[in-house]
């Protein structure tokens, strides 16, 4: 539901789908699109407005999906056309907007483009990927590297020149500067937003162009072993590079052709100061450039409080904030904070201003899945092994019922593993349990749809003398009406006189009834969060 005058995807929460591991319909171990419309009503029952699927099109699945041999193609493993298009009608009458994911920077080595770009030096599509021939001495072109581990060139033995790819071989850079490929490219975002799609998160935007001239990236004086070796550089030449903005202006314009509020959201991983240039000049950019600071600031209260400072002030004249705290690629809320923090990341996530993203399974608090070394699947992991990079243990199936398979497959074993504690930490066991995670996000969904000053209302931070504790106000402009919040990131019980008096609370994290005005002073117990009514101003 849109508060008057906003956009669905400024008020709105968007809920990302990981499709391998959210619900399989046909027993193969493997999430599916049907599966996606089976649980449809868990996303309406959890309050959620958007639903983001990463991707489904056809793909030899080298890094899961994001290797795409067919743009307009769904993937068997997922299902088929039919089947979207059902989704999308079923997630529309349920008042559900769906998202795709759009992977522009590269393609799938097996996609025909790049076969026939491959064939020989003067195939017609040679230039729709980046072929360099190799340096003096027979090696790379220059010293950049995949992000995945390695060189970021591959030799064609047959053709004598090295192709980019900024993440696996298996993904090969598409050349951005050749008008054939944006079209192309463009083409695609045509494609699904005639079946109706409601937007795009767009993949890796941060790598669509690198230097023309190939320059070498500087040497990371920061790099230690134990770092991703992607990390051995500063990607200078190969992030980031002015052509991008001219690029997503070009979707936008597709995007903006279309009615109904279509939106773009672009995946970049950068300083807070380069990215609001995604936001583009005068805001033709992307809705909304995912801001990821959240996962990279340490859980202290001081230092949450000076980012959303500085990320608010960053922000260019109208353009709409927008926070995450999780996804397919970072580590799990309870895992990184621990359960008690995680809940407190919640209201945190759903009480700032702008657009809240939530992944999979943190409503339920789930955590990382240890993989056993002979279960790994993730590529990133498997080049390279034991840093920690691998991203399986944040993708492992949805845990909806303490039945086999966790409800989330009938077959023997999953493609990645169930944790132990499946058995009590799922869906159906939350459902019934007042104070579990899930009813503090329902209940959190269920105050932001209720309260303009939290859905869109204005930012404020408020001082408080307490350690700890991150606190701020959010104000309906339209109506006055003004709520506190106060989260206590620590784990002793924190005092903080004269922050509300009078005021009412509407919501703690305990999720237990402290509902009668406060006389005194408000004291959070360990790890809790509350939001607070002010009373109204005679
Ligand atoms: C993005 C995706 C990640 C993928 C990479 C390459 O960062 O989120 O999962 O591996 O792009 O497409």
């Amino acid at each position: 539901m849109a508060a008057k005058g906003y956009a669905w995807w400024q008020s709105g929460v968007i809920y990302q789908v990981y499709p391998r591991s959210f619900q399989d319909s046909n027993a193969d171990g493997v999430g599916d699109l049907l599966g996606i419309l089976a649980r449809l009503d868990h996303l309406v029952a959890l309050g959620v407005d958007a639903v983001w699927i990463s991707p489904i099109t056809a793909s030899p699945m080298a890094d899961f999906g994001y290797d795409v041999a067919d743009y307009t193609g769904i993937d068997p493993a997922f299902g088929t056309l039919a089947n979207f298009d059902r989704l999308v009608a079923a997630a529309h009458v349920r008042g559900l907007r769906v998202i795709l994911d759009y992977v522009p920077n590269h393609s799938s080595d097996r996609h025909p483009w790049f076969l026939e770009s491959r064939a020989s030096r003067s195939s017609a599509r040679r230039d729709w990927y980046i072929w360099r021939d190799p340096a003096p001495d027979g090696g790379p072109p220059n010293n950049w590297l995949s992000e995945f581990g390695g060189p970021a060139w591959t030799l064609d033995q047959a053709t004598g020149q090295y192709w980019y790819h900024a993440y696996l071989p298996e993904q090969p850079d598409l050349n951005w500067r050749n008008p054939q490929v944006q079209d192309a490219m463009l083409e695609v975002l045509r494609f699904w937003l005639d079946r109706g799609v409601d937007g795009f998160r767009v993949d890796a935007i941060h790598h669509l162009f690198e230097d023309e001239g190939l320059r070498d990236n500087p040497p990371n004086p920061d790099w230690r072993p134990g770092l991703s070796p992607a990390r051995r550089v500063i990607r200078a030449y190969t992030m980031d590079q002015a052509e991008v903005h001219e690029a997503i202006a070009a979707m936008r314009r597709v995007a903006d052709a279309y009615p109904g509020e279509r939106v773009l959201i672009g995946e970049a991983y950068l300083p807070i100061d380069r990215l609001m240039a995604y936001y583009g000049a005068g805001l033709t950019g992307f809705h909304l450039p995912f801001n990821f600071h959240l996962l990279s600031t340490p859980w202290d209260a001081r230092a949450i409080a000076a980012l959303v400072e500085r990320y608010e002030a960053a922000l260019p004249q109208g353009a709409w904030p927008n926070w995450v705290l999780g996804n397919h690629d970072r580590s799990r809320l309870a895992s990184r904070l621990g359960p008690a923090q995680a809940r407190v990341a919640a209201m945190l996530l759903l009480t700032l201003r702008g657009t809240p993203t939530i992944y999979q399974g943190e409503e339920i608090g789930m955590t990382d899945v240890p993989i056993p070394p002979d279960r790994v699947q993730d590529p990133w992991e498997r080049r390279v092994p034991g840093l920690g990079v691998g991203r399986d243990p944040v993708r492992t199936p949805m845990q909806w019922d303490a039945g086999a398979g966790a409800g989330f497959t009938g077959a023997v074993e999953p493609w990645l593993p169930l944790p132990r504690d499946w058995r009590s930490v799922n869906v159906a066991a939350q459902e019934g349990d007042a104070s579990s995670v899930l009813t503090l996000y329902r209940a959190l969904l269920r105050l932001r749809r209720a309260e303009p000053a939290l859905s869109v209302g204005a930012y404020a931070s408020v001082a408080v003398d307490a350690p700890d504790v991150l606190a701020y106000e959010r104000r309906d402009e339209a109506t006055g009406r003004r709520l506190r919040i106060a989260l206590n990131l620590g784990d002793g019980q924190r005092v903080l006189p004269g922050f509300a008096l009078g005021a009412r609370i509407l919501l703690s994290s305990y999720l237990d009834d402290r509902s009668s005005s406060i006389q005194g002073a408000i004291a959070l117990r360990p790890a809790e969060g509350v939001v607070v009514e002010l009373p109204v101003k005679a």
